[in-house]
């Protein structure tokens, strides 16, 4: 498939996880890529390994919590592509604890990364996509963003926060052929899951209708869809792609 012939995206936290197998996917289709990620080591092996498959891949150190981090992401992309197509945020982080036991410290690392994170990323890039005229806007929630999670008030909050985000831009930028979606996970196999306790893996697999693990290329397709002319006319919507755990 090369339906993204000559398009660059930019995918943040795209070392490991469900990043690096949209990274993989989206350069499988044909598009250039920029894998962006606070490790440095882990983007720039990935990046290499992904050359190897003939598209073009960057590899730039970015934490997204910051504003000037991710401008100087944005412009590194354009130094070397001179365009971006597609913006995929899915860099994120955990800090769980009960509400009554998280400190101001786990509230605001996730509120960080998670919300303001992509709202630094999508800032950054809707200049050069407005001047286009076209662009993909790909947001990863969660579907804890939509239903809470014992234990994830501040990660739920972040997630409820980017579906927001997603809806308000998609209203904005509607109107410059830029659309925006969020995907929304349920329980995939990457070392974000990994470590949560045998119980509450328990307790997920058995709330899945399609009883298994979402595996990272679940949400990669879909995030190849979204960012395919193939969903032209979709904006500000969110798409679960949790084995039927939401509906
Ligand atoms: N795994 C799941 O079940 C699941 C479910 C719902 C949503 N999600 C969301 O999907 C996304 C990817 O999750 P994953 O499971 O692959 O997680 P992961 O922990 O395996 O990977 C996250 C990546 O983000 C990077 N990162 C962390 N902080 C960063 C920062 N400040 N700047 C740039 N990069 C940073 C990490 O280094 C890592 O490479 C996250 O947004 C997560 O919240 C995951």
């Amino acid at each position: 498939m090369d339906n993204l012939k000559g398009k660059t995206a930019v995918i943040t936290g795209a070392a490991r996880g469900i990043g690096l197998a949209i990274a993989r996917k989206l350069a499988s289709a044909g598009c250039n890529v920029v894998l962006s990620d606070i490790l440095q080591q882990g983007v720039d092996d990935a990046a290499s390994d992904i050359k190897k498959n003939g598209v073009e891949a960057l590899a730039v150190r970015t934490d997204v919590s910051s504003l000037a981090d991710a401008e100087k992401l944005v412009t590194a992309t354009l130094e070397k592509f001179g365009r971006i197509d597609i913006l995929v945020n899915n860099a994120g982080i955990t800090r769980d604890n009960l509400i009554m036991k998280m400190d101001e410290k786990e509230w605001d690392a996730v509120i960080a990364v998670n919300l303001k994170g992509t709202f630094n990323c999508i800032k950054a890039a809707i200049r050069p996509m407005m001047k286009q005229r076209s662009g993909k806007i790909i947001n990863l929630a969660s579907i804890v963003g939509l239903i809470g999670n014992a234990g994830q008030a501040n990660y739920s909050a972040s997630k409820a926060g980017i579906i927001g985000l997603t809806k308000s831009t998609a209203k904005e930028l509607g109107s410059r052929n830029i659309q925006v979606n969020a995907i929304a996970p349920g329980f995939i196999a990457t070392e974000m899951t990994e470590n949560l306790p045998q119980n509450a893996k328990d307790a997920f697999l058995n709330n899945i209708p399609l009883k298994r693990a979402g595996q990272v290329d679940d949400v990669a397709n879909i995030v190849l869809f979204l960012a395919s002319e193939l969903s032209d006319y979709v904006t500000g919507q969110v798409i679960n792609v949790d084995g039927g755990m939401v509906m």
